[in-house]
């Protein structure tokens, strides 16, 4: 019979008593449930299924959206549209992984003083942003958002997109070289519609809109890349084809394009 009274090999008491000993078997213990957790994403191809029409910004949407965050829209407006019946119905189809894949830093958010802009993209026309960013009560009576008039005035300043897209494609955004040597060609393409480029551009970057944004041909505005980078959001994938058909809270396809169509008349 053994002798229980010997102390066993491996014993409890002396992992608790020791507080060093307890420190790294918690550090062992919790390391390896962040390994678990975490270190799929390292092979993030995987994590994320892929649907088809999902690109890089193009560098004038990018500079847009360096505008977004240099101006903290991101602190009332979420880019998130959760896969419930109410925010399906208001803002569209719910948010898809891949649809912020290239996104560095993400603009979730949580916090929505405004609605969300996950689609807003196509929604309204580039006057109604126009107007609205340079005084939202001209559009929307009620409206609480400060206005932006200064973006007009400014001249965008975007300094050299290659750094942008080259720091990019060192997180996985799939720049390649010819599109960093483009960058600031392709940004002044995008917003000049007199300016050479625009083929080679809406190649390099399928569904990328080219025109003057901001209502003033002569030259180009923080407005013009801001309001670029707004009406791209949420159209580049077809979501009705991409979208996994066994999410239960999501609507029928049908049921979905219906309350995006009536979505659009609808005010925050
Ligand atoms: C203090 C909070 C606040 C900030 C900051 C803010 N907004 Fe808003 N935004 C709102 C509110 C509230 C609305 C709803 C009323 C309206 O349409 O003006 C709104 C509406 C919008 C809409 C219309 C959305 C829709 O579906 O109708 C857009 C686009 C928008 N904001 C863009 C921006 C951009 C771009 C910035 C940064 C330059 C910004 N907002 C900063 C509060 C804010």
């Amino acid at each position: 019979m053994a002798d229980t009274n010997a102390e066993p090999r491996f014993s409890h008491k002396k992992l608790e008593r020791n507080v060093t000993l307890l420190g790294l078997g918690a550090l062992v213990a919790v390391a390896i449930g962040g390994i678990v957790e975490i270190a799929p994403l390292f092979w993030i191809d995987n994590t994320i299924e892929k649907v088809d029409g999902m690109r890089p910004y193009t560098p004038l949407e990018l500079s847009g959206r360096n505008i977004y965050m240099r101006e903290g829209c991101y602190t009332c407006h979420s880019q998130m549209i959760r896969p419930f019946r109410d925010e399906v119905e208001r803002y569209g189809h719910y948010s898809l992984a891949a649809e912020s894949m290239y996104d560095h830093p993400f603009q979730w958010g949580s916090k929505r003083t405004g609605p969300d802009l996950a689609r807003v993209g196509n929604r309204y026309s580039d006057e109604w942003h126009r107007a609205h960013l340079i005084d939202p009560r001209s559009v929307v009576g009620e409206s609480i958002m400060p206005p932006y008039a200064f973006l007009a005035e400014r001249e965008l300043d975007a300094g050299d997109m290659a750094n942008d897209l080259t720091a990019l494609s060192r997180v996985g955004v799939p720049y390649d070289k010819a599109a960093i040597a483009a960058a600031n060609a392709d940004l002044k393409a995008q917003a000049d519609p007199n300016a050479d480029g625009a083929a080679e551009l809406q190649a390099r970057y399928p569904k990328a809109q080219v025109r003057d944004f901001d209502g003033d041909p002569t030259r180009i505005t923080e407005m013009d890349a801001l309001i670029a980078y707004l009406q791209m959001l949420g159209t580049l994938v077809d979501v009705e084809k991409a979208a996994p058909q066994d999410q239960g809270a999501a609507p029928a396809p049908a049921a979905a394009a219906a309350t995006s169509a009536t979505a659009k008349g609808v005010r925050p």
